[in-house]
């Protein structure tokens, strides 16, 4: 499998969710070229970034009146559960896996992103959320109920979106 690569097409006009899967890009290429010497640190530094990633965009999310269990945040809640698994049995020496998984990863990155990622990009712009300060200029533009599906359209289940529903 290819290593990882940013590519521009993957970006969601929103610089700081930008920059972070840029990172994130990086760490998954460390990992796919990792020795076995250096593989679980290469790993343990994505995950750690991972969790972090989630969580941010987690909390931007419960900022902006997205409910506890909606699609987006469940599925970092499982990404996250089967890395976990992923170092559980690396440390009982099954390295390869973290290898496999990080190829996993290459592919279900830029899936995530356009999905669930620009769907969120798009509901940040659409209430005028500054990362920076957490301050909603459109607060008028919430949504009344809070969001179960993924933020492109309010009405939308959890349900994968269709390519281009995202917003943008
Ligand atoms: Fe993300
Ligand atoms: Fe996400």
């Amino acid at each position: 499998m290819a290593e990882m690569q940013w590519s521009e097409g993957m970006g969601i006009d929103m610089p700081q969710m930008d920059a972070t899967h840029q990172e994130s890009v990086a760490l998954v290429r460390a990992v796919q070229g990792a020795s076995d010497e250096h593989i679980m640190a290469a790993w343990e530094q994505l995950l750690a970034h991972t969790e972090a990633h989630f969580a941010q965009e987690d909390a931007w999310m419960q900022a902006t009146r997205f409910a506890a269990g909606n699609c987006h945040s469940t599925q970092h809640q499982q990404v996250l559960q089967i890395m976990q698994g992923g170092t559980e049995r690396a440390r009982q020496g099954r390295l390869g896996e973290l290898r496999l998984m990080a190829n996993e990863l290459a592919v279900w990155l830029p899936h995530h992103i356009d999905a669930m990622d620009a769907g969120l990009a798009y509901h940040l712009r659409q209430v005028g959320f500054d990362p920076a300060s957490g301050h909603i200029a459109h607060p008028e533009a919430l949504p009344q109920e809070p969001l179960q599906g993924w933020g492109g359209a309010s009405a939308m289940g959890c349900d994968e979106p269709v390519a281009g529903q995202a917003g943008g």
